[in-house]
């Protein structure tokens, strides 16, 4: 389909939808807590998401049962809601789409339960930097390289490894537009950035190495060596200072 640029007015209705994907993050991630069943968290979705007039993007995406994701400890992404109750010193990775006047907004958090190792604390610490190095690169007629390059060397510098067949995304009526946006790769590689492209980063961190694989509920993605993951992600416009973040309160 190509890249899409959108227009001031595109953008403004994407910032509202990205500010109700943070009112979900925020409302969920005040219920996270020992105790607490993944199932809980997807319906806190689901009533923050009537209360906005929004609608889950995920929700029957390909098949997917649920409204948002939940990925525990060596969980990577795709997690599916259910009855797992969450333990003092697990991580989640909570990832919510919302689609709301026809765009898209897409974010996700990895917290912690309760007190949590300080491997876990150290690797949500910097995937959550990872995110930001790769949003400060992503300048107007920066390439999108960058964006990797700068991701994947923050993230190898603190010692863990970026999931490679997972990437971040164009984004705007749909979900998923182009370009795919990997977490590694060479600084002059990719499209050129422009201002008003909307572009979803998420970098997928392993504090082993970066396989892996699909449990047999064909969705839910984790480490193939058993090691803990992570997750951040936002949704973006390029503009011709610094990205705006659309997914924030
Ligand atoms: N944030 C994820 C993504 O960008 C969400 C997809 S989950 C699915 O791909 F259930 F919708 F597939
Ligand atoms: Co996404």
């Amino acid at each position: 389909m190509g890249i899409v640029i959108k227009s001031p007015e595109e953008i403004a209705i994407m910032r509202e939808a990205g500010r109700i994907v943070a009112k979900v993050l925020q409302a969920i991630a005040g219920e996270v807590k020992p105790g607490v069943k993944t199932r809980d968290l997807d319906a806190i979705c689901v009533q923050e998401l009537a209360r906005h007039g929004a609608q889950s993007s995920f929700k029957n995406y390909h098949g997917y049962p649920a409204h948002i994701c939940t990925s525990v400890n060596d969980e990577v992404v795709h997690g599916i809601p259910g009855d797992r109750v969450l333990r003092e010193g697990d991580i989640v990775s909570i990832d919510v789409g919302v689609k709301f006047k026809g765009y898209q907004g897409d974010a996700a958090v990895t917290l912690g339960v309760g007190r949590i190792s300080p491997e876990a604390k150290k690797l949500i610490e910097v995937t959550e930097g990872a995110l930001h190095a790769g949003i400060a690169a992503a300048r107007q007629d920066a390439r999108l390289g960058e964006v990797s390059a700068a991701v994947q060397s923050y993230v190898e510098a603190n010692g863990f490894s970026v999931v490679r067949e997972y990437t971040g995304h164009g984004i705007g009526r749909e979900m998923h537009e182009d370009p795919q946006i990997p977490n590694f790769g060479e600084r002059g590689d990719g499209p050129i950035l422009r201002r008003g492209m909307t572009l979803a980063i998420e970098p997928m961190v392993n504090a082993g190495g970066w396989r892996t694989k699909v449990r047999d509920d064909q969705w839910t993605v984790v480490t193939a060596d058993g090691s803990l993951s992570a997750h951040f992600e936002h949704t973006i416009a390029v503009t011709n200072g610094s990205a705006e973040i659309l997914t924030v309160l």
